[in-house]
């Protein structure tokens, strides 16, 4: 064989194998070009390596020199690809700056967590302090306590949660009838039961009454008890904290009704309503207050010739709906991401 062909034949080699092992796509698409041109036994490399010895004799160490340069320069091209492959995909390569960026979603409290905290902070300015009461109550202080007959209407068992006594006793809970509360007006027997006057407290939270569900009835939602009791409470202060708390929570033009009502556990007992805006002929229900009735001032140990007291409960949906203009109840406790992202 003549030197010349077999030069020619490794420049045509290395071109050939380089290309082929900086072009593989896979690990196991080099390792195949491997075999092909630096197998030990059949690779090309080896091929051309068995030719030198047929050569002209004074190009053989021309022909050896070339043979180990292009067995250097396949390596090195072999390594080049090999370690490009085994790293991961750089992906600052492919990182095109004049995409658009990525919106995060923040996070939003609930609707109703704001309003919440917000008449919170509000009662609180006024002087009234947060109270915690229990969502799963016994008779006593969703009922007996607050002057409410046994014949009376709102303890019919069909407007109530009542809990079943022997999967309670089973569970060594309680032994007396369990209910969750239909009203936060419990947490007022609570705090008296636990503290003297002069008092003023506020508690928020979940109430339960098996109402149909629609468009302003849920039979879970919550509420705003308020309970001042000091030697000189009156009407006129009751109506003076509503007036206060409304201006804050809607706006000024926000004004404050009485209408004569009946709750066993005020009295005299009214319905409170307000209406807001410039002709203010719309009123809406707030819900219902009054002057703290003896009787219950009674059932907590208080003399009701020494102290007075007013109380109030609020539905808290009501003022978030009437604040954020929602016109369903049901939007609120739906878990819809497109309604509680507006928040
Ligand atoms: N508890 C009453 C209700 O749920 C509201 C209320 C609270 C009325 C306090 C008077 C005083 O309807």
């Amino acid at each position: 064989m003549l030197a010349a062909d077999l030069l020619s034949a490794f420049d045509q080699l290395e071109k050939e194998g380089s290309e082929s092992f900086l072009g593989a796509v896979s690990e196991t698409d080099l390792e195949a070009a491997r075999v092909v041109y630096l197998g030990a036994k059949k690779g090309q490399l080896r091929i051309l390596q068995k030719q030198i010895p047929e050569v002209e004799k004074e190009s053989k160490p021309e022909v050896g020199k070339r043979f180990n340069e292009v067995r250097e320069s396949l390596k090195t091209a072999f390594d080049t690809a090999n370690r490009k492959l085994s790293q991961p995909v750089s992906t600052s390569s492919f990182f095109d700056v004049t995409l658009p960026g990525q919106r995060l979603r923040v996070g939003h409290r609930h609707p109703l967590t704001r309003t919440i905290e917000e008449v919170t902070d509000i009662m609180g300015r006024l002087g009234f302090a947060r109270v915690e009461g229990p969502e799963v109550e016994d008779e006593w202080h969703n009922f007996d306590a607050l002057n409410i007959p046994v014949e009376h209407p709102a303890r019919d068992p069909l407007d109530n949660f009542f809990m079943q006594v022997s999967e309670l006793t089973s569970r060594s809970v309680s032994k007396v009838p369990l209910m969750l509360r239909s009203q936060t007006s419990t947490v007022q027997i609570r705090t008296m039961d636990e503290s003297d006057p002069p008092i003023r407290m506020i508690a928020v939270g979940r109430c339960y009454r098996p109402d149909t569900v629609d468009a302003t009835h849920s039979f879970m939602f919550h509420q705003m008890e308020g309970l001042m009791v000091d030697s000189d409470v009156t009407m006129s202060k009751l109506k003076t904290v509503l007036r206060l708390f409304a201006t804050a929570y809607l706006g000024h033009d926000v004004r404050i009704r009485f209408r004569p009502s009946f709750f066993p556990f005020t009295e005299p007992s009214v319905e409170v309503d307000m209406s807001w805006g410039k002709d203010g002929k719309q009123w809406m229900e707030l819900g219902g207050a009054g002057m703290v009735d003896p009787n219950v001032l009674k059932s907590v140990g208080y003399d009701p010739d020494q102290y007075s007291g007013f109380a109030f409960g609020l539905g808290i949906e009501r003022l978030a709906m009437r604040r954020y203009g929602i016109d369903d109840i049901r939007l609120f406790y739906a878990n819809d991401q497109r309604f509680l992202c507006q928040f």
